[in-house]
């Protein structure tokens, strides 16, 4: 099964691929922390990519399409997380299913009211090496700016500022929003994002079972 997580920048996308990883083993593939591994390894796509995610712009459809390709070359079970975002990724990605022969993705829309994703954004820490998130008042880790598991310190991300964020939000509805459309047709579940983590993850296993015929 591969699953699209569609929403708005600091819907909780991450937060509950994250989660649904490490209790039930969906493989989580973020298009973010792929485009910020290839920066901090310093790869071709990594420096093409730089300015277009510092300014808080959509990485061109070509670099996208051509990484997610290599990427899911042999996964079967996934969790999409920030891909696709243009109409044209969402095409290439049901052309790549389809030439193997499996079936249409299915999409999770996180809702969430704009005026909370700011404040979402603002106060987020990411432990990079893993992609763990937490957020100084709704999702503190255990000691403030130290990752629970490993100990390591966390970071904030340089995209995570207000006037970059304010770009992100206005990019998401002119160019992802268009998706929901796209998924429309028995392929979307609009979860309600707002509620408190725990939940969300109970609707979104919802979503799933359901997808997968074992509700
Ligand atoms: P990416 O890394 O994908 O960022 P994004 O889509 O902007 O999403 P975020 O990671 O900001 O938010 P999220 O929904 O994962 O929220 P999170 O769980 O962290 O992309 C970065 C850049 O890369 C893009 O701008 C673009 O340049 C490029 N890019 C990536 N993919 C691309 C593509 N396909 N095409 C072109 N370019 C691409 O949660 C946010 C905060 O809220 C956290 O602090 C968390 O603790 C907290 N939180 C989560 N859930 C809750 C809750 N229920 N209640 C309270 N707080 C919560």
């Amino acid at each position: 099964m591969i699953l699209i997580f569609l929403g708005p920048p600091g819907a909780g996308k991450g937060t509950q691929a994250k989660i649904l990883e490490e209790q039930f083993g969906y493989r989580q593939i973020s298009t973010g922390d792929l485009l910020r591994k290839h920066r901090a390894e310093k790869t071709a796509l990594g420096a093409e990519a730089q300015s277009y995610m510092d300014s808080g712009k959509l990485v061109p459809d070509d670099l996208i399409i051509r990484m997610m390709d290599a990427e899911l070359e042999n996964v079967s079970d996934a969790i999409l997380d920030g891909f696709p975002r243009t109409i044209a990724q969402a095409a290439a990605l049901d052309d790549l299913v389809k030439r193997k022969g499996r079936p249409l993705p299915g999409a999770v829309l996180f809702e969430v009211p704009r005026e909370v994703l700011e404040d979402r954004l603002i106060g987020r820490w990411t432990h990079p090496a893993s992609g763990r998130v937490y957020h100084e008042r709704f999702n503190p880790p255990k000691k403030a700016g130290v990752d629970d598991v490993s100990g390591e310190p966390l970071v904030q991300r340089p995209d995570d500022k207000a006037e970059t964020i304010r770009t992100r939000l206005n990019v998401y509805e002119k160019e992802t929003a268009p998706l929901v459309g796209y998924y429309q047709r028995g392929r979307l579940t609009a979860v309600d994002g707002l509620a408190a983590i725990p939940e969300v993850t109970d609707r979104i296993k919802g979503a799933i079972a359901v997808r997968t015929g074992t509700a």
